[in-house]
């Protein structure tokens, strides 16, 4: 069967109604409304507040057009799903010279994440704090597209690790941009992550003044996670039991995207994945 070059096929989207938005504009609205749905996923304090944003969002397009939108979804959950060593978003924003737009913002090419990562695990040393917390943390303070944090979830992978449970991953960028794309793939790849829009220098992590977005896989380990806080620590969410999946009280909050569905996936983790396109 033929390899389905799944960029170009994005690409072919996003310039269907080049006559009528600029890339800029459909990328952008792309990427709000597919953190949006992955993000309402949970009973959050913001669902409401970020529904109503994606309705004023989508709202712009004729219901035709709309139907991009979950077809690039859909792209890039398949693109992943199918290779998961890959900053899928982040070389589709190079190919689409989109980085133009950011005044030649460049991200890491994925072999070279992929070889700092793999020597983060050279010393063993993640083995101490794993027994010390039952997890290990990776922080990217600038983080892009999150080539590098997606490059260590699969390096723990590849050194015996879970990272669905056993790495906290944190992620900040002072772009809106960068920020959502890292928040789709790390909660496409199933990564508890906290992803937060700010300056790390002058606004480093829970500073009032930033945006932060939480990964659906951090929800449903947060409660591995206690020794982290920030400002959602006191959201309602229901904590998961040790040794259970999914929990029947948030089984019932849950609200997937249409086409969406939880498989269990890793060590008896659920995952997303997508129901097929044909
Ligand atoms: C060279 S890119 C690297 C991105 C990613 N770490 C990678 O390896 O692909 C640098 C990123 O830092 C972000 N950045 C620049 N200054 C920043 C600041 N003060 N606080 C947070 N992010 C910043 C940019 O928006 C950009 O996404």
């Amino acid at each position: 069967m033929e390899k389905r070059d799944y960029q170009k096929e994005f690409c072919c989207l996003i310039d269907r109604y080049a006559y009528r938005y600029s890339r800029w504009q459909i990328w952008n609205d792309f990427l709000y409304l597919s953190a949006a749905a992955l993000a309402n996923v949970f009973p959050i304090p913001e669902r409401e507040e970020r529904e109503k944003q994606y309705l004023s969002v989508i709202g712009r397009y004729t219901a035709e057009e709309q139907k991009i939108f979950p077809e690039m979804l859909t792209i890039v959950t398949l693109a992943l799903d199918e290779n998961p060593e890959q900053d899928f978003l982040g070389s589709l924003y190079h190919r689409l010279e989109l980085q133009q737009e950011q005044k030649g913002q460049f991200f890491t090419p994925y072999d070279i994440s992929r070889f700092m990562a793999e020597i983060q695990f050279a010393g063993g040393s993640e083995k101490e704090e794993l027994e010390r917390n039952g997890y290990i943390s990776v922080n990217d303070p600038a983080c892009g597209a999150g080539a590098m944090l997606i490059a260590f979830a699969n390096a723990a992978k590849r050194n015996g690790l879970n990272y669905q449970k056993q790495v906290l991953f944190v992620a900040q960028d002072i772009d809106h941009t960068a920020a959502m794309m890292c928040y789709i793939q790390l909660s496409l790849l199933g990564c508890p992550a906290v992803v937060i829009i700010g300056d790390t220098l002058v606004k480093p992590m829970f500073h009032p003044d930033n945006e932060v977005w939480y990964t659906p896989f951090y929800h449903l380990n947060r409660w591995r996670f206690s020794q982290h806080s920030g400002p959602e620590e006191t959201a309602e969410v229901p904590r998961k039991m040790e040794g259970s999946g999914m929990p029947e009280e948030m089984d019932k909050e849950i609200r997937l995207p249409e086409n969406m569905e939880f498989v269990e996936g890793m060590d008896g983790q659920f995952t997303f994945s997508l129901k097929k396109v044909s």
